[in-house]
């Protein structure tokens, strides 16, 4: 009786009163959507490159689509994502062959305490790679700066380096496609990539991490109500 009363509850009600004091109904627009984009890819600094093997693959993997975690880091002033290309990588040996490349990402909380990632933002990026960025130009330089700043461990691989051949390069996001948590409360669809690249951020984007978990702590209310451990 205990556990499949606690499953019903677990399955209806947190739709209900997710947000007991708040409207609903009123789910953001298409505009505000775009600032959540670009909030999440300046928060979070690992995602998934997905990417398609090229018909000539040797082992017959041609056509066959693979995601693979990868560092990124948010270095342009309008949501183009900044990635250290390892040229042995297969994400990026698959985008040099023509594969199209999306960049996939999701909010993770901040703390240990439960809660559900159905609810939060994923965000996926399509696009292309740009050229490598020259290492010894003043891009490159600035880049290299942004992208350690975001990564310490990434200094070993920065191009120069003496083990793998590496490049800096710009994912150009040419459309974004977005999955704000549960329907009813949140944007989910497509956001034209004109809106996307916008949005200018403030720079306390960080600390505004705290109101994008607001339905964290309403899950760890329901946790007490429902006794889960
Ligand atoms: C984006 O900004 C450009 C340049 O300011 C402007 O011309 C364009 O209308 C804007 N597009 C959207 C969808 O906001």
């Amino acid at each position: 009786m205990h556990f499949p009363l606690k499953h019903i509850l677990l399955f209806t009600l947190p739709l209900a009163i997710a947000y007991p004091s708040e409207d609903t109904t009123k789910v953001p627009t298409v505009q505000e959507a775009a600032v959540q984009a670009r909030e999440l890819l300046r928060s979070e600094k690992f995602g998934t490159l997905s990417t398609v093997f090229p018909s000539s693959d040797a082992p017959g993997l041609g056509g066959h689509p693979i995601g693979m975690m990868d560092y990124y880091a948010d270095c342009s002033p309008n949501g183009n994502p900044t990635l250290l290309a390892i040229k042995i990588a297969t994400s990026f040996k698959n985008a040099r062959n023509g594969a199209p490349i999306s960049l996939t990402l999701r909010e993770h909380s901040p703390s240990n305490e439960f809660y559900s990632p159905a609810a939060h933002h994923r965000l996926s990026l399509m696009g292309r790679l740009s050229p490598p960025i020259p290492a010894d130009s003043d891009e490159g330089r600035r880049v290299k700066v942004c992208f350690t700043k975001a990564h310490p461990d990434a200094k070993w691989w920065v191009p120069g380096n003496p083990i793998h051949e590496s490049e800096w390069v710009t994912f150009e996001v040419e459309r974004v496609y977005w999955v704000g948590g549960f329907g009813d409360r949140e944007f989910i669809g497509d956001i034209p990539v004109e809106l996307y690249r916008n949005v200018t951020l403030s720079e306390e984007v960080e600390e505004e991490d705290v109101t994008a978990f607001k339905i964290q702590r309403v899950w760890g209310g329901l946790k007490s109500m429902l006794r889960i451990e």
